[in-house]
């Protein structure tokens, strides 16, 4: 079955056992948060949950129940692309890639939007009725404060949008972006967007505001999940977010006119909240924010989207998820992102045998990379390539093992790390730009980084010592033992 909107995913999350229906009323200014955090930090991800009576700041109950939690686990992020596992689906990538990839560093990242032109589901016009706009509110109708917005942490600015598709164009080329920005409501018609200044958004906007023209934005909240997570991924931004999904999913993501602007919104959604930016107003305060480093992102200016129409379905479900201190649902996203963009970085890194973000790192603090060493220097080779690519420029602390380290598990990677390193060898220090949510660094996004060069060191590097192998059993031992395993008396957990 394909899953066409939110209400599919969570009709195949709840027939798999996968999902809690809450039926207390809760409330969605913080208790939500406490409940789905510590169902996060369980074992595996926990369970998705809805909250069928959430109570508004109000309280006064909401007209929406909330769903959380429904990406927080490897099975249910599997579920959501319909994949059998995230590898499956950078297998795909990667046949896709050996089938057509031309010759040449630029032919190879001029493939990148030809891959998903190669899906063959491009994003088709809805026809019919149009299920996100069942219910339509215009101007003085809408009260966005009667949504049930989550109020996330104690020193949250507000209520905040946490799991939307925002939906901009840039304005030179026509071509669509897709982001998953946090927004701020800030009033009955008035949000905060959230777009940091690295992002495809951000981007759009800069571009409108040199132009001196309004922007028109689309938020999508819910829709098939293929494009919920796509909207997470950082994708090169001449790449479509619902084209990519529907290469994900295999079926097209089906589209429909906005009714106050000409972009283009899922059909399937539960909730769009149509609005514009006008470059020409003041930036307002935004945050601060609960966020995924653990840490609070301080306040700051961004631009203020004033909304015009929100169409619904009949009976619509809120999507949101929370972040915070790792493990958070956001990490699996994350790690979707990881496994199925493998492919795409060994494109220009190809020497690249794995990598992982561990979540303690909150992806931009933290990557382990592990290559097919064949020469002296190829690790920093690799780690300048890896600060030369889209977002992993953000990447503050690289560290490089030799194949055969298992990056996946962070104790491993560490633990040979430390073994490998002479650390005024092997510990570089560059410049470049910082993740918006650094709080450590000098300048706001500007900083500086380490590599961590823990590959085995050959002769040419300076190396004159002989290197120990690891330690591993002999097979014919390890055998013998284990025919003899159950006479020994032996119980391990
Ligand atoms: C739960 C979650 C929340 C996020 N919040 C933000 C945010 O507030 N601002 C932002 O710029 N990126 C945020 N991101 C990261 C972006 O979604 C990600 O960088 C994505 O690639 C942006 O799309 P773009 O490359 O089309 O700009 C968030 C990601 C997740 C998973």
């Amino acid at each position: 079955m394909s899953l066409d909107s939110l209400r599919d995913f969570i009709a195949a999350l709840e027939e798999a056992g996968e999902l809690i229906r809450v039926r207390e009323p809760v409330s969605v200014d913080r208790e939500i948060t406490e409940i789905a955090d510590r169902c996060m930090k369980s074992a595996g991800g926990g369970p998705a949950l809805i909250f069928e009576h959430p109570v508004l700041p109000t309280g006064a109950p909401s007209r929406m129940p909330v769903a959380i939690n429904l990406f927080g686990s490897l099975k249910r992020m599997a579920m959501a692309l319909e994949t059998s596992s995230l590898d499956a689906t950078a297998a795909r990538i990667t046949e896709l890639l050996r089938a057509e990839v031309p010759e040449g560093v630029a032919g190879k990242l001029s493939m990148l939007p030809k891959l998903v032109e190669l899906a063959k589901f491009p994003p088709a016009r809805a026809t019919g009725p149009i299920p996100c706009q069942a219910v339509v509110l215009q101007g003085s109708e809408i009260e966005l404060r009667e949504i049930p917005h989550l109020i996330c942490w104690p020193e949250d600015g507000g209520p905040y949008i946490t799991l939307p598709m925002v939906i901009t164009r840039d304005p030179a080329t026509g071509t669509r972006n897709v982001g998953l920005y946090r927004i701020q409501v800030q009033g009955p018609r008035e949000l905060a967007m959230h777009w940091q200044r690295h992002k495809v958004g951000a981007a759009h906007w800069r571009a409108m505001a040199e132009r001196g023209e309004r922007m028109p934005v689309a938020i999508a909240l819910g829709g098939d999940p293929a494009s919920m997570y796509a909207a997470s991924a950082p994708l090169p931004p001449a790449v479509d977010e619902f084209l990519f999904a529907g290469f994900l999913r295999r079926a097209p993501v089906r589209l429909a006119k906005a009714l106050t602007s000409d972009l283009d919104v899922p059909a399937e959604a539960e909730i769009v909240i149509e609005g514009y930016i006008d470059p020409a107003e003041e930036l307002v305060m935004e945050g601060p924010f609960g966020d995924h480093t653990g840490f609070y992102s301080l306040a700051d200016k961004y631009p203020r989207v004033h909304v015009e129409a929100v169409t619904t379905r009949r009976e619509p479900i809120y999507p949101a998820t929370i972040v915070g201190r790792p493990p958070m649902e956001d990490y699996y996203l994350g790690h979707a992102t990881e496994r199925i963009f493998l492919p795409l970085l060994k494109l220009t890194v190809p020497e690249i045998v794995d990598y992982h973000m561990p979540p303690c790192g909150v992806f931009h603090n933290l990557v382990f990379v592990s290559i097919d060493k064949q020469y002296p220097g190829q690790a920093w080779k690799v780690m300048n390539g890896l600060w030369g690519q889209g977002l992993m420029s953000l990447a503050k602390v690289l560290v490089v093992v030799d194949k055969g380290v298992n990056v996946q598990q962070e104790h491993e990677a560490w633990w040979v790390a430390l073994n490998n390193i002479d650390p005024e060898r092997d510990v570089r220090f560059t410049m470049g730009p910082m993740d918006v949510l650094d709080h450590s660094s000098r300048g706001f996004t500007y900083g500086s980084k380490m590599g961590i060069d823990a590959t085995r060191k050959w002769p040419e590097e300076g190396f004159a010592r002989e290197w120990p192998g690891m330690i591993l059993m002999d097979k014919a031992t390890q055998a013998k033992v284990t025919e003899k395993w159950a006479k020994l008396g032996i119980k391990l957990p």
